[in-house]
């Protein structure tokens, strides 16, 4: 049986702008499953991105609970929830969020170095055997704006990995890059969750979302359906591709 980690139960969202509310997530209620690849699908504006930060605890709700472990983190001071994030989880977005002035290396290593008690020699070890397996060791002394956008991005999930977080939070994570960093990427991120990680997606990329084994699809500030899958082995793009496709067209995606 799958251990649920991480549960909304009818979480709210309104933004208020210039006097008026606008409710963006309207009682979503889902569980998350410890070492699911789960991702969240939906158009442009459906409130994917919403629903993740909600989740992560990174931006408040303002209705219903969310539960890690479950034990309620929604509406816990922002001290809390800090700490509770940056011990637990881990976030790859579309855009890197490298700091600009530290290499590759450092980015991940400082993260690593916030929060735990670990020596910064064990922290070093673990930030190079990352980069190594995200095959980006050998830039790993360059900046930034020095490597080409799929090498930062897998500097990225290198640092969002250094905490050994429990669940991994990505939006978007190929959304900037071309097709073959992309495919890249979501190899990295395939192998990571094989190896028990997991990682809660959101993506609209039909190549990025077969990664994963359970697809739920969002529309306007609900969740309509999901598709369940086999857990990802390579070699299986082309029918799973299909697969997610006809389940989006009946949806009308
Ligand atoms: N901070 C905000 N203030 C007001 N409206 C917002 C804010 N963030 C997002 N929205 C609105 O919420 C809706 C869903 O946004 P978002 O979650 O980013 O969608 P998605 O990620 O599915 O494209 C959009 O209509 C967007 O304009
Ligand atoms: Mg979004």
């Amino acid at each position: 049986m799958k251990k649920v980690i991480l549960s909304a139960r009818n979480v709210c969202k309104t933004f208020s702008q210039g006097g008026a509310d606008t409710q963006i997530l309207k009682s979503v209620s889902v569980d998350i499953y410890e070492g699911d690849f789960t991702v969240i699908m939906g158009a442009s504006g459906a409130g994917k991105s919403t629903l993740l930060y909600s989740l992560s605890g990174m931006d408040g709700i303002t209705g219903g609970e969310v539960l890690f472990d479950g034990e309620k983190i929604s509406g816990l001071p922002e001290k809390k929830q800090a700490k509770l994030r940056s011990e637990h989880f881990g976030f790859v977005f579309q855009q890197t969020h490298l700091v600009s002035n530290l290499t590759l290396f450092e980015n991940v290593a400082v993260t690593g170095y916030v929060g735990k008690n670990r020596t910064v020699n064990s922290v070093r070890e673990k930030a190079l055997e990352l980069l190594r397996q995200m095959n980006v060791d050998n830039a790993k002394d360059r900046l930034p704006s020095q490597v080409s956008g799929g090498e930062a991005q897998r500097a990225a999930i290198a640092r969002a990995m250094i905490n050994s977080p429990r669940l991994i939070f990505a939006d978007e994570p190929t959304g900037a890059l071309n097709k073959s960093n992309s495919a890249e990427v979501m190899r990295l991120l395939s192998e990571l969750n094989r190896n028990g990680q997991s990682i809660l997606m959101v993506t609209h990329d039909v190549r990025a979302a077969l990664c994963g084994n359970r697809v739920l699809y969002m529309e306007d500030g609900n969740i309509l359906d999901e598709l369940n899958l086999p857990p990802y082995s390579d070699g299986e793009e082309k029918s799973r591709e299909q697969q997610v496709n006809e389940w989006l067209s009946a949806l009308r995606w």
